[in-house]
């Protein structure tokens, strides 16, 4: 006998949803965890819970085809000798070459250098195609080191250290063996074909002190002229960008929990860190209690999609963003004209599920020689410039409608909150109301 009411429908649980039981029956068919690429799929707070006010008659809106506004910024002014300009805050983010085909690392290389703005090496290495093709290169000094040559140091504009990626912060990262060509496996030097993991921390040193000496060493290497940054995880924002100030920082990059991987374990990416909307205001106190914001630059990343987000984390204090994910759409990654072999790969456009294969339709998170010719890395880099051209055309226009003659003059008081978390988390009115949940205490 049955004691479910017939007039009523079954019903699911919210716990134990569809996709959370068919995970449990794959865990248990495999044994094995899972493995993927991109960032976190859960919706969280986001800049999207953010809007302008814009000028009204308190405010005095800029004209758009007659006045000015400036998207420069210069970062690295604290110590290195030789900073970076850039003609727009919107940087290409580190993005190892071993995870990305040498033609897609050349035409993020060529897109950024016709934009005016700076690209990044990544775990495994610097190639010649991404120097030769970036007019402003920053090298990413890893945990795990591979690649790492004290030449490609002085051949580099900047040095990234990375302390850790909002994807997945305090872990290391991964390459899978199918994805490990004789080219990756040389510039590593691991064998071919064998899975290979990244290091979850620096070999030679433990902590803000010791980092401290290590920044010293690289700045020895390269003459004081490049300016130094270390990029944190969102984790502990106030306090690691504190010390990533004590440590000698020119310049601190911190990546929420949106911001993409290349690969690393499912629970991982979705249940370790901070939403990049919760990191910003912790680090900027930061730098303001030390005396040091906008003397040691910050950038942001993170799920970094359109000039409106860009605008928003500039209002609250950011000097500059980061873009990896929406660079790589940009390029041509996850295309729909690729859904029937997206589909032979067992997901689907626009899912980000296959980088970590090496299969990739689209030429670009992949090392296999024939997938690798679909990407033109001229044509690829032409659309990267044009789509951060129109990013900064955004953020423009509304640093523009805010009264404000340069992007970096945007404020919080510019914006307002949507939901009472994003209010708590940017420490930004709800809109309609002069308040904000809690008080900073982080
Ligand atoms: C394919 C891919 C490879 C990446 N490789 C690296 C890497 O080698 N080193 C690193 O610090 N971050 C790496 N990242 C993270 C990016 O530098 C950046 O933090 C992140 O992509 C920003 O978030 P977004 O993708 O939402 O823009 C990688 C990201 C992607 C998508």
């Amino acid at each position: 006998m049955s004691y479910h009411n017939p007039n009523t429908p079954p019903r699911k649980s919210a716990t134990f949803d569809d996709y959370t039981l068919a995970e449990i029956r794959r865990a248990a068919a495999t044994g094995i965890y899972d493995i993927r690429g991109a960032g976190t799929k859960r919706k969280v707070p986001h800049f999207d819970d953010l809007l302008f006010l814009g000028a009204s008659i308190s405010r005095y809106p800029l004209e758009g085809y007659r006045e000015k506004c400036d998207t420069s910024v210069v970062l690295g002014t604290r110590f290195a000798k030789k900073p970076i300009y850039l003609k727009t805050p919107i940087t290409i983010a580190g993005m190892s070459f071993g995870a990305l085909s040498g033609n897609a690392k050349e035409a993020l290389g060529r897109g950024a250098t016709i934009a005016g703005t700076s690209t990044t090496t990544g775990d495994g290495g610097m190639t010649d195609e991404e120097r030769g093709h970036s007019q402003t290169l920053v090298y990413q000094y890893l945990p795990s080191r591979y690649g790492m040559n004290p030449k490609d140091l002085r051949r580099a504009d900047a040095i990234e250290v990375v302390v850790g990626q909002g994807a997945k912060p305090g872990g290391g990262g991964m390459l899978l063996g199918q994805k490990i060509s004789d080219r990756v496996a040389a510039m590593r030097n691991l064998p071919k074909g064998i899975d290979q993991r990244s290091a979850c921390r620096h070999p030679d040193w433990t902590g803000p002190d010791d980092l401290e000496i290590k920044i010293l060493e690289l700045r020895e290497i390269t003459n004081w002229e490049k300016p130094i940054y270390i990029k944190v995880g969102g984790a502990r924002p106030y306090y690691d960008t504190a010390l990533a100030v004590k440590a000698g920082a020119d310049v601190v990059v911190l990546d929420g929990m949106q911001g993409g991987t290349a690969a690393t374990q499912d629970v991982f990416i979705e249940n370790v860190g901070m939403p990049t909307l919760a990191c910003i205001r912790p680090a900027v106190q930061a730098l303001q209690d030390l005396g040091m914001h906008r003397k040691v630059q910050l950038i942001i990343s993170g799920g970094i999609r359109s000039g409106a987000d860009v605008a928003k984390a500039l209002a609250l204090g950011a000097d500059a963003v980061a873009i990896g994910t929406a660079a790589l759409v940009a390029i041509g990654d996850n295309d729909p004209k690729w859904e029937e072999e997206y589909q032979k790969l067992g997901t689907t456009a626009g899912a980000y599920d296959d980088w970590h294969e090496g299969k990739d339709p689209a030429g670009i998170t992949t090392q296999d020689p024939e997938l690798m010719k679909r990407l033109d890395p001229v044509l690829a880099g032409r659309r990267l410039a044009n789509y951060l051209k129109v990013m900064t055309l955004e953020a423009q226009t509304i640093a523009r409608a805010c009264g404000h003659n340069r992007l970096h003059n945007l404020e919080p008081e510019d914006l307002v909150a949507l939901t009472m978390e994003a209010a708590a988390m940017a420490q930004v009115p709800l809109a309609g109301t002069n308040w904000y949940p809690g008080k900073a205490g982080f």
